[in-house]
């Protein structure tokens, strides 16, 4: 299983259940790339947020990385039907658990609802593994949802996450059962939160996040393969 069986359905599906509001969530620091050189964006999926990054970034590379080889075809289909010019485009298929990245030091990285993809353990060895691939003072842009601490707005998130997460691993075999905020794992790689707006009722969050300086060396920590994932 994986998410080459959503791709087909990808967007209508978010236009019916979510209207504007998540491709809100993921342009809320896109003006932060206007100077980036090389970004990644991780898990695009079908999302017209690659159209974004390249309107935003004139001039950047952007790699695209994702384990979904029809979300990644469909992608590139969609930007030449709206013709936008993919020469300044890398897209790679590949699981960023095991992906060798490239020589180059990533300015900017973006994980819009793909860090809630991971269970706890998993989440921690992917942001560690990722701000390796990070220049000092790199964006990190992300977008996800969460529970609210209290009141109506918990109950409201509860019950759509429950939902939410049968779906996604009915469907796609993701390790997670709920979401893990990547806050810890964040600090813990060497970024700091820099900005965050809640939306929905405290139902979603997009960040901005920016390295610090120094980020501690690489360890040997191997990520946990879940079951159902292709590499
Ligand atoms: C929930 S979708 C989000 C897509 C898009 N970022 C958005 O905002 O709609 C998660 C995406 O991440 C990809 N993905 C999931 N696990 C991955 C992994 N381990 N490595 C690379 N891509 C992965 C999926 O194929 C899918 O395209």
């Amino acid at each position: 299983m994986s998410f080459d069986q959503l791709a087909p359905h990808y967007r209508w599906m978010e236009t019916v259940l979510a209207g504007p509001l998540l491709h809100r969530c993921r342009t809320r620091f896109v003006s932060e790339l206007a100077a980036a050189r090389q970004v990644l964006v991780l898990g695009p999926g079908r999302s017209r947020f690659t159209q974004a990054v390249l309107q935003s970034a004139p001039g950047a590379h952007v790699t695209l990385l994702d384990s979904s080889r029809a979300m990644l075809e469909r992608l590139e289909r969609d930007l030449e039907a709206s013709g936008v010019s993919t020469g300044r485009v890398t897209f790679v298929h590949g699981d960023v658990r095991t992906w060798s990245a490239p020589p180059v030091s990533f300015d900017a990285v973006t994980t819009h609802f793909f860090l809630d993809c991971f269970e706890p353990a998993e989440l921690d060895v992917v942001v560690e593994r990722v701000a390796h691939w990070t220049a000092p003072g790199a964006r990190w842009l992300l977008s996800d949802f969460q529970v609210p601490a209290q009141g109506w707005r918990r109950q409201r998130a509860r019950v759509l996450h429950a939902f939410m997460y049968t779906f996604f691993r009915t469907t796609t075999g993701i390790s997670a059962r709920s979401v893990t905020p990547p806050d810890p794992s964040l600090h813990r790689a060497g970024f700091r939160l820099v900005s965050r707006d809640i939306s929905n009722h405290g139902l979603l969050h997009a960040d901005l996040w920016v390295r610090a300086s120094h980020v501690k060396p690489a360890g040997n920590r191997q990520p946990q393969m879940a079951a159902g994932y292709r590499t």
